[in-house]
């Protein structure tokens, strides 16, 4: 898919279908307002006919329009013009998607409201539109015939914008978008992905594919026996009870010549989740495919950051395993020595996100970060404190912490700050080990992040749970791309891109 920005004439302009906004009850926006002009009323004229009252999301196909030289108008609800919501904006996006990809036009021109959502300048409006179109328009179809594909895909989406200086910023826009939504896309495709497709081994593929497209990326993936080398005995403890082989995958994109201090991230790599011998119950346990998805985040932010040749020094590391049940895996009570020389006592071997992230986080520590922050679907618990909507964030460091909220609000990929009191460490005491991987059924979203909090240290870090934003479940199954929008945006804030 192609954006493009256009200014000037739009009833003068050839388009096989120009959209326009209606705000609730039949008002017309700007641009609307403007072709029912030339058309001599005919957009008010239809509207008064009651198919379309401007709730946002509901759209009226429209042909044969005097005075204009599109070929069909789509007319979108964007809901009320007094609460021009972003929700609002992005329903009305995605509808808009939907029918273009259905319709047979093949290309069309968006002029949306001159009026943008409260908070929302010309650039947040156009990203947000690459974003939520592209987003809508992805379509899974590795392993199965597509029998909906559209006979006439959209393939260019031009969008306008009223004056002349606002084509710089809008320009920007789309780049930015492209880039990103370019990252969610491959994050999804890794997620939708199945266990025995999306192996360790996969993954390590795929981030050497990346190495290869993008000459500033330079990719390392470290094998088991120097992971054993260098003592990664929690990483490892995992990847024993799986007939896959664990990769630690490291990706260093350098996209700056000073020597500044890199920005990690870390993302959780579980290509499948089984639980181990803590076996997980059946119900949805196909969903655990899905628990990689903090690697194909980091994939897909690493993506995003070459495409768009950022300025900055950045890491991507993907502790890549499976967890399955078998006659060497973990067994409650085992006890194994992490990177950090830390013991920890396995009491439960479903627990182990956080055992081979603490093994990739000490790891992180040759490289002198300015900041790192892991994301990992981590714990159900934190599915359970915050739905579906927002990822859990953890951080000792309130910058950072703050760093990271704006992003997710200026994405509208939102995260939400939870606690990482010292008052909950005590839960992961052992009588055996330096810590339990488990702290009980009480906040197992911040005891797990405590857990983390041990390897941690040296440098400033965020973790980020996204067990609840990662991928959708029932009808709607596949993945979310989350949070792809919230890093690279953070990026972005970074390397100065947004000033
Ligand atoms: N990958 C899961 C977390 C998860 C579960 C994410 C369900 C999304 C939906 C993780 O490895 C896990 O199993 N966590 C346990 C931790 C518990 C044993 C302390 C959990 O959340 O039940
Ligand atoms: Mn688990
Ligand atoms: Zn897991």
């Amino acid at each position: 898919m192609e954006f493009k920005i256009k200014t000037g004439d739009l009833a003068a302009h050839k388009t096989p279908c120009l959209v326009l906004g209606i705000f609730e009850k039949r008002k017309l926006t700007g641009p609307a307002e403007a072709m029912d002009k030339v058309t001599g009323g005919r957009l008010t004229e239809r509207l008064k006919m009651g198919d379309l009252e401007g709730d946002a999301g509901r759209t009226l196909m429209l042909y044969d329009l005097p005075g204009l030289a599109a070929e069909r108008v789509l007319l979108v609800g964007c809901g009320k013009k007094k609460e021009f919501t972003r929700a609002n904006y992005r329903k009305a996006l995605a509808a808009i998607a939907v029918v273009l990809q259905q319709s047979g036009a093949g290309e069309a021109t968006l002029a949306l409201p001159e009026s943008r959502p409260e908070g929302m300048d010309v650039y947040a409006g156009v990203r947000d539109a690459v974003v939520t179109i592209d987003d809508k328009l992805y379509r899974y179809s590795a392993t199965k015939e597509d029998k909906q594909a559209p006979k006439t895909p959209l393939k260019r989406l031009t969008l306008w914008v009223d004056t002349k200086p606002e084509t710089a910023p809008a320009e920007r826009a789309v780049r930015h978008g492209r880039a990103m939504a370019d990252g969610i896309r491959l994050a999804k495709e890794l997620g939708n992905l199945p266990g025995n497709v999306c192996t360790p081994s996969y993954l390590a593929d795929q981030a050497r594919r990346l190495g290869e497209t993008y000459k500033a990326l330079k990719v390392e993936v470290l094998e088991e026996d120097r992971m054993a080398e260098l003592g990664m005995g929690a990483l490892l403890s995992v990847s024993h009870g799986s007939r896959q082989p664990a990769k630690l995958i490291v990706m260093h994109y350098r996209g700056t010549k000073s020597d500044t201090k890199p920005l990690v991230l870390v993302g959780k790599g579980l290509t499948f989740d089984a639980g181990g011998i803590s076996l997980k119950p059946a119900a949805e346990m196909d969903e655990m495919k899905y628990d990689m998805c903090g690697g194909a985040s980091v994939l897909g932010t690493m993506r995003a950051a070459c495409e768009l040749g950022l300025p900055i020094h950045l890491i991507g590391i993907v502790p890549a395993s499976e967890n399955l049940p078998d006659g060497a895996a973990n067994k409650p009570g085992d006890i194994v020595t992490s990177l950090s020389g830390q013991t920890i006592e396995i009491l439960n071997t479903d627990a182990e996100g956080r055992l081979i992230l603490c093994d990739a986080l000490t790891y992180c520590e040759r490289f002198e970060p300015a900041a790192v922050i892991d994301l990992a679907t981590l714990t159900g618990a934190c599915v359970v404190a915050l739905g579906k909507h927002p990822a859990g964030l953890f951080s000792a460091d309130d910058g950072l912490a703050e760093e990271i909220l704006k992003a997710g609000e200026a994405a509208g990929d939102r995260a939400w700050r939870l606690p990482l009191w010292d008052d909950y460490q005590s839960q992961l005491d052992s009588n055996f080990a330096d810590m339990a991987n488990v702290g009980g059924r009480e906040g197992g979203a911040i005891t797990a992040a405590c857990f983390l909090s041990r390897f941690t240290k040296k440098y400033r870090w965020a973790h980020l749970d996204i067990a609840g934003i990662a991928w959708l479940g029932g009808k709607e199954k596949g993945g979310t791309g989350r949070p792809v929008a919230l890093l690279t945006q953070w990026l972005l804030d970074r390397s100065g891109a947004t000033e």
